[in-house]
């Protein structure tokens, strides 16, 4: 949450600034700012909203230099406002932070009693008040940033830059990642490295407890002990190409499009497409020797956690508990030691996962992760991780990401069902050549359903919208639901169909829109069954199902979204596309910010 980005360089940094931050604002996008060093001093120019308010504001009142930070904000202590902004700054020293600092109320009162007066009402701008107070007292820059570092408790990614030492900024970290980029003009600092592609050639991540010192032909790194240390300078796998709309109107809509080449990544890194079977060793070897497995993520992350349950039970015969980050946490629930622990997250950042990580590696226990973000902090934390191949995702709604999930999720099922003896060679064959006929399939599905904008517009009038399914059609019904809720601000609940009638039931009325997910499969005349129980109480069906489902139920539906037949195992990943694509068309219609809705920001580092 909250981007910040840094630049050193021997050309004027301004549009490499905004630049940056244009590729970071799916962190936060609710105020942004920068300083620049002038021979006067530091200049700052900052703007509540989104970044185009700061460019505006920069063509108002241009600024330029060779030295500077900014920073596109996501509001924890604060209200979104031109005062709340970063960067936070004193004549001697401006600073932009992301993360939490814990102890700022103690530091705010200790600072105001020696005089040091607070501007804006967040926690970040107790460090540069305290650096300050560490000038005053005559120490250096870097000693004086070190000192105040010391006295934070929480997280932060920061970038500081001092009047007196105007050609260098210093980087420092402890919990929220940073990158350092090398590129053809000078250095840039960013908290993702997706800001550095246009940008830089080569970047190192810093590790925590670190503090870069960095100029524009020259770089050093010092650890927690002050020793000066080298980070491994890595080429840069972030395109340029990973960044634009490619033509789409909105990242959401391409990143959906690019489903059927994360499906076929997936396969092609963890399967032989020649021999139709699993590359065993891109699994972790210790895979197969546990007899329980317990899943924990948040979000959409949780939602594949959910549909993967019933593959790790179905095929591996393994007991799955599945469970909330944020929840699972605190409950010190009782590790039985022959338990894999998996953590699933785009970002690899989720603080929440990231510290039920922690607390079960504290336990002893082992932790795979399973990450789309390479150099995040929940690779560099777990025992071992796998891959998601989705790519770089802008959209703060997640859709590439969770079909990329789903995909190592099954994979995964199926190697430890090959490692225990459940899924002999010829089964494992013909399951992974069906597999590799899914991208053709999900490419036809998003052709068949340009006519879902249709059904989309009877929905965009609700208030509400309840989503329904039965087995694996119940994640994908609270996924569906999330995304409708998350972009088009319409309130969306899930239920499994079948719990209908312990309660839900009484909300059901011609005002309460049902969206049924009703595969085909052993469940599918008990979901139709539901369905038919809440259309006889005046509700709007839009039913997703094959043809035969929609020919038994046509007479109660209002609209019918139909899927080809498929292999059940596959279902999960084709019925994802017409929930993403149905909140997607109502949240254009609507003319919501599709890929930067209110109140929310793509990588959540606070709890
Ligand atoms: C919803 C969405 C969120 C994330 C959640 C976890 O569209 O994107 O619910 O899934 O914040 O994020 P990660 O997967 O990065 O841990």
């Amino acid at each position: 949450m909250c981007g910040i980005f840094a630049a050193i360089s021997e050309t004027s940094v301004t549009s490499a600034l905004v630049g940056g931050l244009r590729a970071l604002s799916y962190r936060g996008y609710d105020s942004s700012g920068l300083v620049i060093a002038q021979r006067n001093g530091l200049q700052r120019r900052r703007a509540p909203g989104k970044l185009d308010a700061l460019s505006t504001l920069l063509k108002e009142q241009p600024l330029e230099g060779f030295v500077g930070i900014a920073h596109t904000r996501w509001a924890t202590h604060g209200a979104p406002s031109e005062t709340n902004a970063h960067p936070h700054m004193t004549p001697k020293v401006a600073v932009v932070h992301n993360g939490i600092i814990e102890n700022y109320s103690v530091l705010k009162a200790d600072l105001e009693s020696d005089g040091y007066r607070f501007n804006s009402e967040t926690d970040s701008e107790c460090i540069p008040l305290l650096i300050t107070r560490n000038l005053d007292k005559g120490l250096t820059p870097e000693v004086a940033l070190r000192e105040a570092m010391a006295m934070l408790d929480g997280s932060f990614g920061i970038a500081v830059i001092f009047a007196s030492e105007s050609d260098t900024v210093y980087a420092a970290r402890l919990g929220s990642p940073l990158v350092i980029g090398q590129g053809a003009t000078g250095h840039f600092i960013a908290s993702d490295a997706i800001a550095m592609a246009s940008v830089a050639r080569n970047l190192c991540m810093l590790e925590d407890g670190d503090v870069a010192k960095v100029r524009v032909n020259e770089m050093s790194i010092t650890n927690t002990a002050g020793d000066v240390t080298h980070r491994e300078m890595k080429a840069l796998q972030v395109s340029e190409h990973d960044q634009g709309k490619q033509g789409y109107r909105h990242y959401m809509l391409k990143e959906i499009h690019q489903q059927p080449e994360v499906v076929r990544n997936t396969l092609n890194h963890y399967c032989d497409n020649a021999s139709f079977t699993l590359k065993d060793e891109t699994f972790p070897s210790n895979i197969a020797r546990f007899d329980r497995l317990s899943i924990v993520a948040c979000g959409t992350s949780y939602y594949a956690g959910m549909v993967a349950r019933t593959w790790f039970e179905k095929y591996a015969a393994i007991p799955v508990e599945a469970d909330i980050a944020s929840e699972y946490r605190y409950r010190e629930s009782p590790l039985s030691p022959n338990t894999l622990s998996l953590f699933i997250s785009q970002s690899g950042e989720t603080a929440d996962t990231l510290a039920a990580l922690r607390y079960t590696k504290e336990q002893g226990l082992s932790c795979i992760s399973l990450l789309n973000v390479d150099t995040s902090t929940m690779a560099a934390e777990s025992d071992s991780f796998l891959r998601t191949l989705a790519g770089v995702e802008i959209g703060v709604a997640s859709t590439k990401a969770f079909t990329g999930q789903l995909m190592v999720l099954l994979l995964m099922a199926l190697r430890i069902a090959k490692a225990s003896g459940r899924l002999n060679t010829a089964a494992e064959k013909a399951a992974i050549k069906e597999l590799f006929t899914l991208p053709v399939g999900l490419s036809n599905v998003i052709d068949q359903l340009a006519s879902i904008k249709s059904i989309a517009s009877s929905l965009m009038q609700s208030e509400h919208t309840l989503f329904l399914g039965r087995g694996t059609g119940f994640p994908l019904a609270q996924e569906g639901a999330l995304k409708l809720k998350e972009i088009s601000y319409i309130h969306a609940e899930a239920y499994p169909a079948g719990e209908l009638k312990h309660g839900p039931i009484a909300l059901i009325d011609d005002a309460m829109p049902i969206v049924l997910v009703a595969p085909p499969g052993p469940m599918m005349s008990k979901t139709l069954s539901n369905l038919r129980e809440v259309a006889a109480r005046g509700a709007k069906v839009i039913l997703i199902s094959n043809h035969e489902g929609i020919e038994l139920a046509s007479e109660h539906i209002t609209h019918a979204i139909e899927m080809p037949d498929c292999d059940p195992v596959m279902m999960p990943v084709l019925y994802t596309l017409p929930l993403q694509l149905l909140a997607y068309h109502v949240a254009v219609l609507k003319g919501t910010d599709v890929d930067q809705p209110r109140n929310l920001a793509k990588s959540v580092t606070v709890e």
